[in-house]
């Protein structure tokens, strides 16, 4: 196991990529007496605005990642698809946690899933498929509805396509952009649900409880914490997810999403090697946030309490819905949280807001 040494507050902790996670771990970081420093390609970027420092330059330019080493004393991410090359770069120069390996399992479904289904994770029914006729193969054994996926770089529902008819082959290889892939079953599933898990760099895992997610249009919309789900499916949900962090020797918080079969069982859906949106909620609700744990995790820290102290509804601002604040900031139970993204793209994350209340349910556990 690995025996991490302690970045003490005051250090600055370097954070790969500038989006709404990075300023979330940055403002949670500031907390504890820490400083950031942002490094990302793209101009607007959120967290760059709440952080002592930022560097805009591409994650292969070697010498600013040099540059940027040197200057911090650990580095962990926000975004998962940093270029592992980069990592590798890194790590002999300063400590990047979570690890490459961490990386490589999420950023490729076929690893994520094969991943899974090696530790006895259940998933949809799955091939690889690299070309249009490995689509016609898979389509004979993966019967329809299923669902193509780009191996890589997909997100909030892009790079899919949905085949309802084996006819639909050519447009949906079409639709992904011919790129190596996996046709998945589609799965009926009852609901989706989602488990946020820290390990910290001695091994402790701390959990926080599993959530119900709702999307719409591939880009999650809301999350109800707890998830309605029995005590045991919880359990179950928690044991997987911290599981998968210790397979992945995993130091920093990982989020497992996992349909909830009608017949009760879990598939595992995805993993994010990060902090993940459907765990926003527990910046408001809980002793410590998943912003805070993964900043305890990466700096040698002990874990914070992952318990809630209360219920909680967050609901994405998604393009033009952040227009609404000042309505939302004239609700007293709201918790209101902007981004500072320039422009308000539709589709785009733009903000949150987590609505409160007292807490029910599984007393004396999460
Ligand atoms: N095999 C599947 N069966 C049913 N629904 C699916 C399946 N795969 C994805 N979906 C739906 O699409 C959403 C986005 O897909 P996901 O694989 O999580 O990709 P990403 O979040 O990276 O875009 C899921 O949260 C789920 O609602
Ligand atoms: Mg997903």
């Amino acid at each position: 196991m690995a025996h991490a040494e302690v970045i003490a507050p005051g250090a600055t902790i370097g954070i790969l990529g500038g989006g709404q996670l990075g300023r979330m771990l940055a403002q949670a970081a500031a907390r504890l007496g820490y400083r950031c420093h942002i490094f990302a390609p793209e101009a607007d970027q959120p967290a760059a605005q709440v952080s002592a420092a930022a560097t805009r330059a591409a994650y292969a330019d070697a010498a600013a990642l040099r540059a940027f080493a040197a200057a911090v004393s650990v580095v962990t991410y926000e975004f998962e698809n940093v270029p592992v090359e980069t990592v590798r770069l890194l790590d002999p120069l300063v400590p990047v946690r979570p690890g490459a390996r961490s990386l490589e399992v999420a950023q490729d479904r076929l690893n994520e899933k094969s991943f899974a289904n090696a530790l006895g994770i259940g998933t949809a029914a799955f091939v690889a498929v690299d070309d249009a006729d490995g689509l016609k193969a898979a389509i004979a054994r993966i019967a329809p509805p299923a669902i193509l996926k780009t191996r890589r770089l997909g997100y909030d529902g892009k790079g899919q396509a949905v085949i309802d008819d084996a006819r639909d082959l050519d447009a949906a290889w079409t639709t992904i952009g011919k790129a190596p892939a996996i046709l998945e079953a589609r799965v009926d599933f009852e609901r989706e649900i989602s488990v946020v898990v820290a390990r910290a760099a001695d091994g402790a895992t701390a959990c926080y409880v599993p959530v119900e997610n709702r999307h719409q249009a591939g880009i999650l919309d809301m999350t109800t914490a707890p998830a309605p789900i029995s005590p045991a499916l919880a359990r179950d949900a928690e044991a997987l997810a911290a599981r998968v962090a210790q397979a992945l020797d995993h130091v920093g918080v990982l989020c497992i999403e996992l349909f909830v079969t009608k017949g009760g069982a879990l598939l595992m859906n995805e993993l994010a090697p990060r902090v993940h949106n459907s765990g926003h909620w527990t910046i408001d609700a809980c002793g410590a946030s998943q912003f805070e744990q993964h900043i305890r995790a990466v700096c040698g820290l002990p874990l914070g309490g992952p318990e809630r102290h209360s219920d909680a509804v967050m609901k994405n601002l998604i393009g033009d819905d952040a227009a609404r604040w000042p309505a939302l900031l004239a609700d007293p139970g709201a918790h209101v949280h902007l981004y500072g993204k320039a422009e308000a793209r539709p589709g785009r994350k733009m903000g949150h807001v987590t609505w409160i209340k007292p807490r029910t349910g599984r007393q004396g556990q999460n």
